[in-house]
């Protein structure tokens, strides 16, 4: 009975690991999509516009703010997400474009771009 417990603790474990590891394994893939659509030109091109952190950044350009601080300046990721998906809301007049808006980017791949963002 007692060995019952106990084998049946060390596979709720395995399961456990497991499913941290597959969530952790999709977590990179979703933030490795976002970076390809913030540099690609024909995509985010978010790197035409705004300087990030990250090596693989060529020649960024500085009509955006930098991408810096993500967390503490968006607390609320719906926020910045919102930012991305329109951001003529916040700003009638703003050169960025309305990503989600125009179809720009689909749902998923503003989800991509913010997880990309949010480590910054
Ligand atoms: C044509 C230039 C341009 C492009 C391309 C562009 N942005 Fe912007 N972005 C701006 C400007 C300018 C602002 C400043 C706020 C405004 O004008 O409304 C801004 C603001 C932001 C902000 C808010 C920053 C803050 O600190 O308040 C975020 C986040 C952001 N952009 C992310 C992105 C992402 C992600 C992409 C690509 C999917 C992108 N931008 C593409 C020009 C651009």
């Amino acid at each position: 009975m007692r060995k019952n417990i106990r084998i049946k603790h060390a596979l709720l474990g395995l399961l456990l690991a497991g499913a941290t590891t597959l969530a952790s394994a999709s977590d990179a893939e979703q933030i490795a999509k976002g970076k390809s659509l913030f540099m690609n030109k024909k995509k985010g091109n978010c790197i035409a516009c705004h300087m990030i952190n990250d090596p693989d950044a060529n020649l960024p350009g500085m009509q955006g703010p930098p991408i810096v601080a993500m967390q503490a300046r968006f607390p609320d990721i719906n926020i910045l997400r919102a930012q991305i998906w329109d951001a003529t809301v916040r700003n009638p007049n703003t050169i960025m474009p309305p990503f989600g808006r125009h179809w720009i980017l689909s749902e998923d791949e503003i989800d991509a771009v913010v997880a990309y963002i949010y480590q910054y």
